[in-house]
């Protein structure tokens, strides 16, 4: 006898690698971009009705697994990503990831999606969103420093959401710069790839530094920072992985995600852990200023927080609806009756 259909409480719907990139093609990646930043920037506002907790890391010789959980008390997220920089020798990505959402009410998981695609467009937007609020007004000109597979997302989020229309490449494997360069080609950027960090930043008002090393490292130094930038730290997000000269840190004003977590994986790292820094959900909701004058130099040190992939995984969700870019995934058991888990199993033998 045929074991019974999985009824309809059974299914979750499930996004694909494939039908991430379906999804991201039929909205535009610009408009997810932008979109994203501003679902981002929503629930900075409301950021004191979250659970909020470092992740969990666990580290090895080699790299790190996290898990990243958060709630607003009505809709549950978790994200599971990795981070192995020696990975890209072998073929494989750096950071690959998956999360979930799921309804407080019942558990029952809502949405299980992909989140290497995601985690990338929700790192870009978080750092537009920051830059928003941090870059100088009228910032034309960003250098992306690092030009792996995070690099396009950086700059065309900041493009969408700041404006920009040149864009300054470097990293240490010129390839990475073709790769990016070509990428880049027919959004509408001047591309100008560089030989250099110090080459990249000249006339940048905004620098994000995207690079992937398991070590404290030094893409920029006190000397290259000038007065009045923003710059983006995206790479330096585990213990003892950093890519800033301390001294560029006593120089600037400071904005994190979630302190906690930010004093053990950031470039604040390297500083005292009462160095001054402000949250950059207070900048976002007013209650602290973000960029006061043209001479300030503005820095996110950012790692990447649960709540960017709780917005980022709603936002799915609610683009999702009323298209067909997810598979129906049979994955909560639903036997008649509840109690009846066994009964179930022995009919479908
Ligand atoms: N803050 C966040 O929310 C967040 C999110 C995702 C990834 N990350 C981090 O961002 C980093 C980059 O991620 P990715 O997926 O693009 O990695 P990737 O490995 O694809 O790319 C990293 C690039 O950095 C280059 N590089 C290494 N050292 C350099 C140096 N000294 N100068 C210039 N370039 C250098 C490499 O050649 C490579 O092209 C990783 O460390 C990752 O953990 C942070």
């Amino acid at each position: 006898m045929l074991a019974p259909l999985p009824s309809a409480k059974a299914m979750v719907p499930f996004v694909s690698v494939d039908n991430m990139m379906r999804l991201v093609h039929h909205l535009g990646v610009e408009t997810v971009l932008a979109e994203l930043t501003d679902a981002i920037e929503a629930d900075f506002r409301r950021w004191e009705s979250f659970d909020k907790t470092p992740r969990v890391a666990s580290h090895s010789r080699d790299g790190v697994i996290e898990l990243m959980p958060t709630s607003d008390g009505s809709v549950y997220s978790f994200k599971y990503v990795n981070g192995h920089p020696k990975n890209i020798a072998d073929g494989l990505q750096t950071v690959t990831a998956f999360g979930l959402l799921a309804e407080v009410s019942t558990g029952y998981p809502v949405l299980i999606t992909e989140m290497t695609i995601l985690t990338a467009l929700r790192t870009a937007a978080t750092s537009a969103m920051a830059a928003r609020h941090l870059a100088p007004k009228g910032a034309r000109t960003m250098a992306m420093i690092g030009n792996g597979a995070q690099a396009e997302f950086q700059a065309l989020a900041i493009k969408a959401v700041c404006g920009i229309d040149t864009v300054r490449l470097y990293d240490i494997d010129p390839r990475a710069t073709a790769k990016t360069a070509r990428n880049l080609a027919g959004y509408g950027l001047a591309i100008v790839s560089c030989s250099s960090a110090q080459e990249a930043i000249e006339g940048a008002e905004i620098i994000t530094t995207c690079t992937a090393d398991k070590q404290f490292a030094t893409i920029l130094t006190d000397n290259m920072i000038g007065a009045g930038v923003h710059i983006n730290a995206i790479g330096g997000d585990c213990p003892g992985k950093t890519e800033l000269h301390r001294d560029i840190l006593k120089r600037s004003d400071v904005f994190v995600e979630y302190p906690p977590q930010t004093r053990i994986e950031g470039e604040i790292q390297q500083m005292a852990p009462d160095f001054p820094v402000v949250e950059l959900w207070k900048v976002v909701n007013g209650e602290a200023p973000g960029r006061r004058d043209s001479q300030q130099i503005t820095l996110f040190d950012s790692v990447g927080f649960a709540i960017e992939d709780f917005s980022a995984l709603r936002y799915v969700r609610e683009r999702l609806s009323g298209t067909e870019f997810y598979q129906n995934l049979d994955m909560i058991a639903d036997p008649d009756d509840p109690r009846d888990l066994f009964g179930m199993l022995l009919r479908a033998k």
